[in-house]
């Protein structure tokens, strides 16, 4: 609705201001001056007619300029005149939240907050039409409360069962916003091509000091190869490190190798110092993994 659409005063309403106007000089007034005040009376009812209509009017213009704009900000289609957020409403059309409005996950709930945004998003609307599309955002990344207004439960394992994550733990104990985490949800792919959270994420803290950096306090055994369950794996992981990529997972961990590589192995008992001549020629090179050979000069 616009001002075109204002209603004008229907003749019955006419005709009933008329008749109160009439009526005014009998119940307000003596008969004194009667010619003079007559006309006053009937003139000013009229005026103050015309003005009501006018507020009205006035408040229905108002109304409009911020409704208008009000709603079409609240539509996703209308970002699209936005040319920076292209990309960013690309992905978003492909994603799991392609249904979502923008404003659903970037404006907080609550009347209040949804006027905080449109006091910026008005303006916005009006200077866009005049001046074009400008760099103005007024999206910032969404916060909990947002995400909250849809998913309420907190999830301890991943949906594949192949991860833990405590969101209790990481929400609501240590106060973190879900976008920390979710950062690829829904307007980019992560590194691996996935919207899912990276690992990289997560050592930010879980890096052995502030937080644990154990591979299985996140992944369940499911993401350990079978190789490692066998028995002797001790003594032929080293094998099957000349031929599989064991970079993959262990690069994760700076000198996972060679921090166990210090400590001393369980072929190393009883009177190694003199009886390693055996396995020392059957292992060959295997020995310099751990030492150098210097180590093996000092005596030889
Ligand atoms: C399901 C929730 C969700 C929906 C729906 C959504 N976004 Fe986002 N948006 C995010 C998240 C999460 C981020 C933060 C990560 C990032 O920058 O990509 C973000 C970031 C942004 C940013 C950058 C904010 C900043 O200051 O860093 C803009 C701009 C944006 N979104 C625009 C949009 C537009 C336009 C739409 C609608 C077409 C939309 N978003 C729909 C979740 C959403
Ligand atoms: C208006 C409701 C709504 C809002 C707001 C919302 N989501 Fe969702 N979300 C959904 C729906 C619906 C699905 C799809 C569920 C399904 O398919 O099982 C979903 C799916 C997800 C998924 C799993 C799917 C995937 O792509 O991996 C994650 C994770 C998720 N939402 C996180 C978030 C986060 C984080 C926010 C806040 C930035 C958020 N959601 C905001 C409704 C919402
Ligand atoms: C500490 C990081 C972190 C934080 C903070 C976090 N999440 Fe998650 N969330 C994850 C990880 C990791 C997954 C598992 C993703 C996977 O493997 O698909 C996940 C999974 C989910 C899923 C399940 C996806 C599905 O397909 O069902 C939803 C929903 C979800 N998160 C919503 C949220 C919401 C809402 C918040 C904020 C209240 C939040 N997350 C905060 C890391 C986090
Ligand atoms: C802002 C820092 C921070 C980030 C980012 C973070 N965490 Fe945590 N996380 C913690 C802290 C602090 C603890 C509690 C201390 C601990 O148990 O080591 C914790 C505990 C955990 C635990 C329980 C560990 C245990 O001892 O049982 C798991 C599992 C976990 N986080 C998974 C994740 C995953 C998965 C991610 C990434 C998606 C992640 N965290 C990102 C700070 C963080
Ligand atoms: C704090 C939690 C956490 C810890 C500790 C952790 N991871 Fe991860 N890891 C994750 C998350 C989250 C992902 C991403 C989930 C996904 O993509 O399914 C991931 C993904 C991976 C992937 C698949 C991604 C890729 O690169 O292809 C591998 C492999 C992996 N982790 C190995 C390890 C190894 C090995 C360790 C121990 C050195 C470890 N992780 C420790 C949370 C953790
Ligand atoms: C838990 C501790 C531990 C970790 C972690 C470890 N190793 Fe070892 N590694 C050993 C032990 C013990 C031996 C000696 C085995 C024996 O002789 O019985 C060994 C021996 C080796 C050998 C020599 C095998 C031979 O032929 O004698 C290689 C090669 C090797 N490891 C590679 C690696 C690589 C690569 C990694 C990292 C991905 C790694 N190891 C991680 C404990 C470890
Ligand atoms: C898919 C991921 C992945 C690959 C690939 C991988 N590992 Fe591991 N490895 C793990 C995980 C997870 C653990 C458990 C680490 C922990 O306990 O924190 C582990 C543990 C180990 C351990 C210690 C075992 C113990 O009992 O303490 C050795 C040794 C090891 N890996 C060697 C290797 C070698 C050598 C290769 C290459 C042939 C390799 N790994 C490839 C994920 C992997
Ligand atoms: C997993 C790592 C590892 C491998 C593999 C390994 N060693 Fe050792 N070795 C050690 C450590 C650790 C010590 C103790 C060094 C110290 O005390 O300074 C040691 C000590 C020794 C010593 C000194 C004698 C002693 O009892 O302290 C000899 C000799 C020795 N190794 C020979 C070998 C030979 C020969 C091989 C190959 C068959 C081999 N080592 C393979 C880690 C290894
Ligand atoms: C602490 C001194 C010491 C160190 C260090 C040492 N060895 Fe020995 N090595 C010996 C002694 C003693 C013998 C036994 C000599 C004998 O039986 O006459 C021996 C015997 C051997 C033999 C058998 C020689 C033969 O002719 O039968 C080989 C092979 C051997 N060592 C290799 C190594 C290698 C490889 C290293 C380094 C990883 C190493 N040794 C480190 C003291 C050492």
């Amino acid at each position: 609705m616009d001002e075109r659409t204002t209603p004008s005063p229907t003749p019955a309403e006419d005709a009933e201001g008329v008749g109160r106007a009439a009526d005014a000089p009998d119940t307000g007034r003596d008969a004194d001056t009667p010619g003079a005040d007559d006309r006053g009376a009937m003139k000013r009812p009229r005026r103050r007619r015309v003005l009501t209509w006018v507020a009205v009017g006035f408040a229905v213009a108002v109304i409009v300029a911020l409704a208008l704009p009000g709603f079409s900000v609240t539509q996703p289609g209308y970002y699209r005149r936005y040319p920076a957020l292209a990309k960013r409403m690309d992905h978003w059309a492909t994603s799991t939240h392609s249904r979502i409005k923008c404003t659903e996950c970037h404006v907080n709930p609550g009347v209040e907050e949804f006027l905080v945004f449109a006091a910026k998003a008005v303006p916005a609307f009006y200077s866009q039409l005049i001046t074009g599309p400008s760099s103005t955002n007024l999206l910032g990344p969404p916060e909990r409360q947002a995400c909250q207004r849809c998913h309420t439960a907190y999830r301890t394992v991943s949906p594949a069962g192949d991860l833990l994550i405590p969101h209790k733990a990481h929400v609501q104990v240590l106060n973190m916003d879900c976008v920390a985490c979710h950062k690829n949800l829904v307007h980019t792919p992560n590194r691996r091509g996935f919207n899912r959270p990276e690992m990289e994420t997560c050592l930010e803290c879980h890096d052995g000091d502030k937080a644990s950096d154990k591979c299985v306090d996140c992944h369940t055994r499911k993401q350990t190869p079978d190789s490692h369950d066998r028995k002797d794996w001790l003594q032929t992981h080293g094998r099957m490190a000349e031929t599989q990529d064991c970079a993959e997972c262990h690069d994760w961990t700076p000198k996972y190798c060679e921090e166990c590589h210090k400590k001393r192995p369980p072929s190393h008992v009883g009177n190694w110092k003199k009886g390693h001549g055996p396995e020392a020629k059957k292992r060959g090179d295997g020995c310099l993994v751990c030492h150098d050979k210097k180590f093996c000069e000092e005596c030889h």
